[in-house]
Order: structure tokens, then C-alpha cells, then sequence
């Protein structure tokens, strides 16, 4: 398969990069740091240097591409609000890269994908946005509208056979979660979380969601009436 992968400079996206490319894909891995982009490239992976923000930097370099099989879209970050200070540079900054981004690398791939006989689009979302979870008021909405986004594209294109699935993880161990400074319950490695979503992506699952342990939770919270998990996290914020 020719697989692109963005957010492959690090984190999941990068063992993603790297497993694919094991095993004997064509994987072009896009990100902003060209040191960690010169890294792959040793492995064999081909790459592109690519500020995602810029749309107009986005269409150009995917121009050169000539067909796509499976493109996941990983780019991303996390910040969080704290209370008193309500940062809406923050919430801009974390919309733009988590929602903005992906909608120029939709726009820039979908045509490399149609030229596939077998296209498949995958974008990285969130279990976060399964309940209202404190202090996610910015990330929490971001990967909100990824899902709304994804979910959506999967029924506008379903006439062109094109598969779309939503990646929702829980904790994984990497330079995103480094930054926390709370307890992570369930926290998985790395490849443990490539190995979920390679697996999930080859049954081209609609939603791949884990560790289920974690993420059955959060969906059950999810479905609990409003108020009361309104309640619940407010008691949980003072713990
Ligand atoms: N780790 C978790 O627990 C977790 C849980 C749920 C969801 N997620 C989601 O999974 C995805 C990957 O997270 P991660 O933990 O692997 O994060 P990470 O290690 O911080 O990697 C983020 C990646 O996004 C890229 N990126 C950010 N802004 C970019 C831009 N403007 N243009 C191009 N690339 C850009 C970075 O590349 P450069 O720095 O090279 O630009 C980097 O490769 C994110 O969408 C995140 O929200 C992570």
C-alpha cells in the first residue's frame, strides 16, 4: 500500500511510520521537524517537511504525490485550560491544529485517494471527546469536531467506496502525554497503540477505540444523563 501518515514526526504517527514501513509499505511521513523527518528517511521511509496550518503549503506538496491507499491523520496537540485564566488564544491554537490541519490534508488527499482501488482515510481523534472531561474545554472540543468531521465524511463518501474510520485512543505514552502532569489511568505504550490501530484499520473498523477498559468507560459516562455526570466531574475536579 503507499500510506501517508501526518504527525509521524513523533508519538503515534512515528511507530505507525515505522511499523508500516516493516512491514513493506510505501509510507511517506509528513511533519514539521526535519532532524526527526532525516531519522525516518534512514529507515526508508520517505518524507515530507510540511507546516499542515498552511493550506496553500499542503495542496502543493501532496501535489506531487501520485495515489494514496491509506492516509491517517495524526497531527495534533493538547492543551489544557486552567481556571481562573480562560485562554481563547489557547482554544484557537488547539482548533487550529487539531481541526484546521486535518481539513487541509482532507482536501489535499482525497484526490490521491480516489485514485485507489481500495482508498481508505483514517483521522486521529480522541476518547476525550466521548464525555466533558475538566479542564479539556479547548482539546475536548477540538476532537469533538474531528469526530463530527470524520463521521460525517464517512456518509458523504460512501458512493465513492472510499472506507473512513475515527481513531479514538485513551492515554498513550508519548511526548503529548509527557507534558501531564496528572495521573493517566490506563496509560499504554506506543506500539501498543500501533498495534490497535493497524489491526483495527485492517478490518477497516469504523471507530478504533482503546484500551477498551478505558474507553468503555468514558462511553458509558458519556451516556449517563447530563446532569448527572455534570455532578460526578464536578466532584471529581475537587479531589
Ligand atoms: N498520546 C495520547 O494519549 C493521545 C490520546 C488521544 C488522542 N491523541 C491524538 O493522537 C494524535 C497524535 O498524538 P501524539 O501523542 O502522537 O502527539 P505528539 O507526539 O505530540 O505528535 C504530534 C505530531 O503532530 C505534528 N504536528 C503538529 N502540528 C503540526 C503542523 N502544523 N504541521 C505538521 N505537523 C504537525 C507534530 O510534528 P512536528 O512537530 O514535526 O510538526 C508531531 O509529529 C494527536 O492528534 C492527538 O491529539 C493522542
Amino acid at each position: 500500500m503507499n500510506i501517508v501518515i501526518t504527525g509521524a514526526t513523533s508519538g503515534i504517527g512515528k511507530q505507525l511510520a515505522l511499523d508500516y514501513q516493516q512491514e513493506g509499505h510505501t509510507v511517506w511521513a509528513i511533519g514539521r521537524n526535519q532532524k526527526q523527518l532525516d531519522e525516518l528517511a534512514q529507515h526508508g521511509i520517505r518524507t515530507g517537511q510540511v507546516d499542515l496550518l498552511s493550506r496553500d503549503q499542503t495542496l502543493a506538496w501532496f501535489n506531487n504525490l501520485e495515489r494514496v491507499d491509506l492516509a491517517i491523520l495524526s497531527a495534533g496537540s493538547c492543551e489544557y485550560i486552567d481556571m481562573p485564566d480562560f485562554d481563547s488564544n489557547l482554544v484557537s491554537r488547539v482548533m487550529r491544529i487539531n481541526v484546521e490541519t486535518m481539513a487541509h490534508s482532507i482536501e489535499a488527499l482525497l484526490p490521491l485517494l480516489r485514485k485507489s482501488d481500495a482508498p481508505h482515510l483514517a483521522g486521529i481523534g480522541s476518547s476525550a471527546a466521548y464525555v466533558h472531561l475538566p479542564r479539556a474545554e479547548a482539546y475536548g472540543s477540538s476532537k469533538a469536531a474531528v469526530a463530527y468531521l470524520i463521521d460525517t465524511l464517512r456518509i458523504s463518501l460512501e458512493p465513492e467506496n472510499i472506507a473512513v474510520s475515527l481513531v479514538c485512543p485513551g492515554f498513550v505514552e508519548t511526548p503529548l502525554t509527557d507534558l501531564n502532569d496528572f495521573p493517566m489511568p490506563s496509560l499504554i505504550s506506543v506500539e501498543a497503540a500501533s498495534n490497535c490501530i493497524r489491526k483495527g484499520l485492517a478490518k477497516k473498523s469504523r471507530e478504533i477505540h482503546f484500551p477498551k477498559r478505558f474507553t468503555m468507560l468514558l462511553k458509558l459516562l458519556g451516556i449517563l444523563p447530563r446532569p448527572l455526570w455534570v455532578k460526578l466531574a464536578q466532584r471529581l475536579r475537587k479531589t
